[in-house]
């Protein structure tokens, strides 16, 4: 991927904080999902008064675009912290957006994009934040 991409997708990811639904956590995420149209699909975490329907900013971008038609992926870039922290640590998705992550993408090539700023980021594949990882193919054979 090239930086110029990588750029677009952690402005967009930390863009999307600002559209955080969090009055009970404020921990404001914002994510921004690249298919592989080069369409960018933006997601925030959306929390819930009775807590377990919270939604994750990685989910809402996968159903959102999945909801569209796109179905193959690239990356995903994620920035998290809490409302005002002038300084965001690395915001890694929890182990059930791994499981959605795995469900459409190949864990080897998919790049997950942790970013604290535009300058400060580090990237995974999936496979690294998901070792041996339960996917569609196990369900494959006879
Ligand atoms: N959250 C995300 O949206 N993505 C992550 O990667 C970690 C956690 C949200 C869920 C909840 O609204 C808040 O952050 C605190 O857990």
């Amino acid at each position: 991927m090239d930086e110029k991409t990588i750029q677009t997708l952690i402005e967009t990811a930390l863009a999307m904080r600002q559209r955080s639904y969090a009055p009970y956590s404020n921990f404001h995420v914002g994510a921004a999902l690249l298919g592989a149209d080069g369409r960018i699909y933006s997601g925030c975490n959306i929390e819930n008064a009775a807590f377990t329907p919270t939604n994750c900013a990685e989910r809402t971008a996968f159903f959102k675009a999945v909801s569209e038609g796109q179905r193959e992926f690239q990356a995903i870039a994620i920035a998290g912290g809490k409302k005002d922290a002038v300084t965001l640590e690395y915001c890694a998705p929890c182990g059930v957006c791994r499981q959605v992550i795995m469900e459409f993408v190949n864990p080897q090539n998919f790049q997950i994009i942790l970013a604290r700023s535009a300058r400060e980021y580090q990237i995974f594949t999936l496979e690294q934040l998901l070792p041996h990882g339960f996917g569609a193919g196990n369900l494959e054979g006879e």
